[in-house]
């Protein structure tokens, strides 16, 4: 499929979408965003997703102009435009950025709008999914509030970066007060002693959408959620440790630097997590088909 791309309502193949060089997304990393899935061909978890967005823009100032519906229907109409059939799953980046200003200044005065939106609709990366992988203990750079999913992912960039170079597949971000946050674009879980360790909301990290419905799947699993900082030197104990996010879904760790965590393999308590998972997100896009419903356009 080819990727695609609706900027400000003009469908367009995504190697042909542009913006302007003065769009303060561009220029200033002036924008939130969000990044979604499909499941059976239609955007999956939309709530947790649109109002994440909507909480994002409130952390930057800024009030989403165009209204759910509106984003949907061009979420819809774009994933239609790509040529996505039934059955074919999508990833679907949004993007509103605080539109083209009126001169490179950082001042909101020159920020005359409207709002640019953009959705991308591409094929899921290949190979992602539920991918074993080695994570790297990266020191967070100063950035933006890890819980706004703005433009911003400056630190985000350069601490995959380090992790690469390290030889990892990710980087686990530890604090200045030594607490592992997160990883680059993923929520970090440990198992210890058949319990699930999580850093609770509001410790430096993204309020995943994956991360909540994993919380949900323990509870059906009957597996205890402690929400509480975790030290970096805890997580190499840990019997195992799992990344959860959008594209990954569940991913089992497999090393943290040069430390064995688990196998290729989930272990007993992420099997059990996964197979509670694949129920959650069932119900899930039930509850995301009552959503479009109401909004008339499904
Ligand atoms: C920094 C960060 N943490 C966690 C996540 C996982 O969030 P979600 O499960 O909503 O994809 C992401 C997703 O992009 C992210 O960028």
């Amino acid at each position: 499929m080819a990727a695609f791309c609706s900027v400000d309502g003009v469908l367009t193949p995504e190697a042909d979408a542009v913006v302007p060089i003065l769009d303060r997304g561009f220029l200033f990393a002036d924008s939130v965003y969000e990044v979604l899935r499909t499941r059976d061909g239609l955007p999956f978890a939309w709530r947790p997703h649109i109002d994440r967005l909507r909480h994002s823009a409130d952390g930057i100032a800024m009030t989403l102009g165009p209204s759910e519906r509106t984003l949907l229907a061009e979420v819809l109409r774009t994933l239609d435009a790509s040529g996505a059939g039934h059955g074919d799953e999508r990833y679907v980046r949004i993007i509103v950025t605080r539109g083209t200003g009126s001169a490179p200044s950082i001042d909101l005065a020159f920020a005359e709008g409207p709002q640019r939106v953009i959705v991308m609709v591409r094929d899921l990366p290949a190979g992602r999914r539920r991918a074993p992988c080695r994570v790297a203990l990266v020191q967070r750079a100063n950035g933006f509030d890890p819980a706004i999913k703005s433009g911003s992912y400056l630190p985000n960039v350069l601490g995959l970066a380090e992790a690469r170079r390290r030889g990892a597949d990710d980087c686990l971000f530890v604090d200045a007060h030594g607490m592992v946050t997160e990883a680059s674009t993923a929520n970090v879980h440990a198992v210890r002693g058949g319990e699930l360790h999580t850093p609770p909301i509001g410790s430096g990290l993204l309020a995943g959408v994956t991360r909540s419905l994993l919380l949900e799947a323990a509870a059906e699993a009957g597996v205890l959620v402690v929400e509480k900082r975790i030290p970096a030197g805890e997580v190499l104990g840990a019997d195992e440790l799992l990344l959860t996010g959008t594209v990954r879904e569940i991913a089992p760790v497999t090393h943290v630097d040069d430390v064995a965590i688990g196998s290729e393999h989930p272990g007993p308590v992420t099997q059990r997590l996964i197979r509670a998972f694949d129920l959650v997100c069932a119900r899930r896009a039930q509850l995301d088909r009552q959503d479009f419903s109401e909004l008339g356009l499904v």
